[in-house]
């Protein structure tokens, strides 16, 4: 909440403190057990994806119709963006509908702080380019809690974040997530994917032996936000960063994995394992509801922001 009263919405998450997260957490799990959400009959969102989604875009929609609100999908291939509006009038406009809410996701950082900004409307990042995907970090920790029994015992748990960490917005909301968490982060991947001057403390590890990490958390590779002519080497990055078969065999039960989807079958991960016991791909996706819905809440009744 802003110190006149307003309320704000969500965009990144290191304005997120541990009882904030404490909160976010133990609602979502509150929801995904059954208890019962929130009303807000009568409200609606919109959500705004200047980028494309499956699974955010779609969560969003389901959370906030089972709170009670009407989700409103801005088609933006059919707007009047394409007639040369602006994304500021085109934002301006949108909210002239009423709506409580905005959901936007976009290829720019920033984004979702513009769209509050230019409106007053309290909005939550769904992903701004390369910066932060603070829902997605909230539902992993979320599903973390869920499998290992609480958020005390995250602490000291190690999770390698392994692949593109350099153009990911989920590693960077993830790893201050953890961090808040007492989780040892570390880094994975080929140098160019390498952040260099953000997350100075972060162990950075040039092999990938699974049996060094409670967590694996795998992450897309961004071909569409490579460099122009920087290619990847595929069979390279297999050999060495892949959770493949072979390297699965090292895995204890206790280890997890973990993936932001969309998952390439063949690259980060081999097909099998997407749905092996250690996996929580599709827990992530199935909590993704409940963690958005205790963020909606959150968000509406002013309780977080950032
Ligand atoms: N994890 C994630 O943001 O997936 P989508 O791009 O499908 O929304």
């Amino acid at each position: 909440m802003t110190s006149d009263g307003r309320r704000i919405g969500l965009h990144t998450s290191t304005k997120l403190d541990f009882e904030d997260l404490v909160a976010l957490v133990n609602r979502g799990l509150e929801l995904s057990r059954g208890g019962s959400a929130k009303s807000f009959a009568g409200r609606n969102v919109i959500l705004a994806f200047f980028e494309n989604s499956t699974r955010t875009k779609v969560s969003f929609e389901v959370a906030s119709t089972h709170l009670g609100m009407t989700a409103i999908n801005f088609d933006i291939t059919g707007s009047s963006l394409s007639k040369g509006e602006s994304v500021k009038d085109t934002a301006e406009t949108l909210a002239s509908y009423d709506p409580s809410l905005f959901v936007v996701r976009s290829k720019e950082s920033g984004l979702s702080q513009l769209f509050e900004d230019w409106t007053g409307i309290p909005t939550i990042n769904a992903g701004d380019g390369e910066h932060e995907h603070p829902t997605q970090a909230i539902l992993d920790i979320t599903t973390l809690v869920e499998r290992f029994g609480s958020l005390e015992a995250l602490e000291g748990l190690r999770m390698a974040i392994v692949g593109d960490v350099l153009h990911s917005r989920v590693a960077r909301s993830l790893t201050q997530l953890a961090d808040l968490c007492g989780i040892e982060v570390s880094f994975l991947g080929p140098d160019n994917m390498m952040p260099k001057y953000i997350f100075p403390n972060v162990n950075r590890h040039s092999s990938f032996e699974v049996e060094r990490y409670d967590v694996l958390y795998l992450l897309r590779i961004q071909r569409e936000r490579l460099a122009h002519g920087e290619a990847l080497e595929v069979n390279k990055y297999r050999s060495r960063f892949s959770l493949t078969k072979e390297r699965a065999v090292h895995l204890r039960p206790a280890q997890v994995i973990m993936h932001p989807g969309p998952v390439f079958p063949g690259m980060e991960i081999d097909a099998p394992l997407i749905d092996a016991t250690n996996s929580l791909i599709r827990r992530q996706t199935e909590i993704s509801i409940f963690a958005r819905m205790a963020i909606v809440e959150a968000v509406l009744e002013g309780s977080i922001g950032g």
